[in-house]
């Protein structure tokens, strides 16, 4: 049985969006509860500005509150070096240092030329000097709102530059759902080939209904690491269109269905899904948890005996 590793990123890229503040005291406990869950990963906040992301100006509190389980990694989203200084302060098992395969995203979400991102990824990245673990994201890998197709070699150009800095692993993302199942496939193919070494994680959301497709696509190719979000929460700010991302009780219950190893306990995880509308305000896009699992059956009408 495949053994499939699922990162929460619920608190991070779903939170950094919504209209209101979540409590700091909610926070803690949505991420306690997703830790029993099972998770291999939960992103927990970003140590980015305050300014830029309100929402998340309560980083050092989260990380410094939750109760840590051991076998799961708790990381941590990093612009840049401020960023780093505070997530290292935080303890934080690994850094996600984020930039733009697109150069007109890089500018609206990060202020700045992706070859100035690079830079200051590389200074970040030199400054842990190993001391904590390093994914690096690359946004909008698949297509940008902006600025339309990002050519696969774009991708694979900063892959290569990052993994000779000697970062662990990356994270191809589709910030704003623009990805099909035949680009994934192509892509997730392309990078282990070239890249055998390194831990790659898939990021999708599902902003045209293509999400869950895109997951069986890059798993069908070999890829073992997905990013999902709680009642598919998320999208980026800086990111027009940008809506949630695949739900990670939806992507996991069809996993587990096809006889995948997620390592997650799905009745758990459903029932943190359903809480997630009153914590936030709002319905929520997973499936799952308003239609249940297709093992829980209901009760047959009492008619039907008659008819048998
Ligand atoms: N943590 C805390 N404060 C930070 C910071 C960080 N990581 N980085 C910058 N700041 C503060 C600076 O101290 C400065 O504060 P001041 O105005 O009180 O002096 C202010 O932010 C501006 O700093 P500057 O260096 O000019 O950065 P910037 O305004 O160009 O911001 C980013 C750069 C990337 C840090 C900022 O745009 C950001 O955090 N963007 C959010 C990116 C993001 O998370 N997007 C969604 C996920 S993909
Ligand atoms: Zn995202």
């Amino acid at each position: 049985m495949t053994r499939i590793y699922f990162n929460d990123v619920v608190t991070r890229d779903g939170f950094q969006i919504e209209p209101n503040f979540i409590p700091t005291e909610d926070k803690i406990r949505l991420i306690n509860e997703l830790s029993l869950c099972g998770f291999a990963k939960i992103e927990v906040t970003s140590f980015t500005s305050p300014k830029a992301i309100p929402m998340l100006r309560d980083a050092e509190e989260v990380m410094g509150k939750i109760k840590r389980l051991p076998g799961v990694e708790y990381t941590v989203l990093v612009p840049n070096l401020r960023g780093a200084e505070r997530a290292l302060e935080s303890r934080a098992d690994e850094f996600n240092l984020v930039m733009s395969t697109s150069e007109t995203h890089n500018l609206a979400n990060l202020r700045m030329t992706r070859e100035k991102s690079f830079a200051g990824l590389a200074e970040v990245i030199q400054y842990v000097d190993g001391r904590t673990p390093i994914n690096v994201s690359l946004s909008t890998a698949f297509g940008c709102p902006m600025e339309g197709e990002v050519p696969q070699e774009v991708v694979e150009g900063f892959v290569k530059r990052f993994s000779d800095l000697g970062v662990r692993g990356l994270t191809i993302c589709d910030t704003t759902g623009m990805a099909n199942p035949a680009q994934v496939t192509k892509m997730s193919e392309s990078l282990q080939r070239l890249f055998p070494k390194l831990q790659l994680t898939m990021h999708f959301h599902n902003t045209r209904g293509m999400g869950l497709a895109n997951v069986l696509a890059a798993v069908q190719a070999g890829i073992i690491r997905f990013d999902g979000s709680l009642g598919g929460l998320g999208g980026c700010p800086y990111a027009p269109g940008a809506s949630g991302n695949i739900s990670s009780e939806d992507a996991i219950h069809m996993l587990d269905a096809m006889g995948y190893d997620t390592g997650i306990d799905i009745s758990r995880l459903l029932v943190l899904a359903r809480e997630l509308p009153a914590i936030v305000g709002h319905a929520v896009p997973g499936q799952v948890a308003k239609a249940g699992r297709t093992c829980d059956l209901h009760p047959a009408p009492d008619f039907i005996s008659d008819l048998r």
